[in-house]
């Protein structure tokens, strides 16, 4: 399948944005649908909609098994050990969230210590924070080099026996440099502390198992992965998710309720208390379809190809500082995070949408990032499978015709 075969599929790629074709390069921060996701969607509201997991009526049957469908996909997909480990939540945030109030409650004190990475994302940085006043614990930073990668050497050194939690994403949102999960992974056990992974940017590029990462906790969005908004997923080992107490109590998260006490239905159901998304999770089924049928396709080739070009082409311009850079472009996914010396980054960003060239630009939830790069924000262009070359070569020409007009 070429990105032009691709594209047919995603209704909203033709339309045009001030009279010209819309050029979408925000794909880091919501891709967009296919017809397929789009009539998994309506079909579940039209045809199947009923409650999940309550009723013994046919419609309730077909709306859980459709959820249910969507959960041993979702399990197949990062190759987790059983479905048991898979909870759907409503997004990368709610799943960091999940996790930093039922295992935080339980297995972080006071004075304990949390290593979170400095590129993360706000929904990596502030449950964290959360917790730590909540029970007076202590986050330490491990820290980025210049070009974006994590400075592994210095993670040994903030490991200590107060050390609880690692957290760091698979892909930074800004730097769009794939992180050695594995490695860190085996120097925090080695430690005896657990890992969770925000795998929020990293699930529509890499073919993620969790168990040859061996990460204890990976989260991720169902929208950054062409699913429907408002889906979500956590997965996190069995041994976990046994231990870890309820986070939000409610109906269906139970097995028995009485005044006297209530016991807790077995995972992942403990962790999904109330109505879930039924309408929307079974778009991550045909979503994930989408992902594998792109394998070996001409457009993930031709996404390569892009990333090349979009990467040397930045990276040649005086006049761009480009963010997460590296000798081999296999380390990083196709998003490319910029500045440029004297030229606000808003105003980029308008003259390019002016011209059709939807980009992200501010500080894109990573104000610690900013900081340790001495700026306000930075203009973002992060690219699908659905895009084509012809887009790549329109946005650098548009880049260099704004920053004139600028400059
Ligand atoms: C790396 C990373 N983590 C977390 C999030 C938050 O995802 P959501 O808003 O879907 O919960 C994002 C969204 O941009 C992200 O890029």
């Amino acid at each position: 399948m070429t990105a032009e075969e691709l594209r047919k599929q995603f209704p909203i790629l033709s339309r045009e944005v001030y009279g010209k074709p819309l050029i979408y390069l925000d794909n880091a921060a919501t891709t967009q649908r296919s017809e397929s996701v789009i009539r998994a969607l309506s079909d579940s509201a039209l045809l199947h909609n009923g409650n999940t997991h309550r009723a013994v009526y046919a419609l309730a049957g077909e709306a859980t098994r459709a959820y249910e469908c969507a959960r041993v996909d979702v399990r197949d997909f990062i190759d987790a050990a059983s479905v048991d480990e898979i909870v759907f939540t409503s997004g990368t945030t709610a799943s960091i969230n999940l996790v930093a109030y039922s295992f935080g409650d339980k297995f972080i004190g006071s004075g304990d210590e949390i290593i979170v990475a400095e590129s993360e994302h706000h929904s990596d940085i502030i449950p964290w924070q959360l917790l730590a006043q909540r029970k007076g614990a202590k986050i330490v930073v491990m820290p980025v080099e210049e070009s974006g990668a994590l400075d592994l050497e210095k993670l040994e050194s903030l490991f200590n026996r107060r050390t609880k939690l690692v957290c760091v994403a698979h892909v930074s949102n800004v730097l769009g440099l794939i992180n050695p999960i594995k490695e860190i992974a085996s120097m925090a056990h080695s430690h005896g502390v657990p890992v969770l992974v925000d795998g929020a940017q990293a699930v529509a590029h890499l073919k993620v198992s969790v168990r040859d990462l061996d990460c204890d906790f990976y989260a991720f969005s169902g929208h950054k992965m062409y699913a429907a908004t408002g889906t979500g997923v956590l997965y996190a080992k069995k041994e976990w998710l046994e231990q870890m107490p309820p986070f939000i109590g409610g109906g269906e998260m139970i097995d028995t309720v009485s005044w006297e006490g209530t016991t807790y239905a077995p995972i992942p159901f403990k962790f999904e208390a109330g109505t879930p998304n039924i309408n929307s999770v079974p778009t991550f089924v045909p979503a994930i379809g989408l992902i594998r049928s792109l394998d070996g396709s001409e457009a993930a080739f031709g996404l390569d190809k892009i990333k090349n070009f979009v990467y040397n082409a930045l990276s040649s311009d005086e006049r761009i500082v480009l963010r997460g850079t590296t000798q081999n472009l296999d380390e990083k996914v196709p998003l490319f995070s910029f500045s440029v010396k004297g030229v606000h980054h808003e105003d980029l960003a308008l003259l390019l949408d002016k011209q059709g060239v939807a980009v992200r630009s501010g500080h894109m939830c990573a104000q610690p990032l900013m900081t340790r790069y001495g700026v306000s924000g930075m203009v973002r262009a992060s690219f699908a499978p659905y895009n084509t070359q012809e887009e790549a070569q329109a946005f650098i020409l548009a880049l260099d015709k704004s920053i004139n007009m600028l400059k």
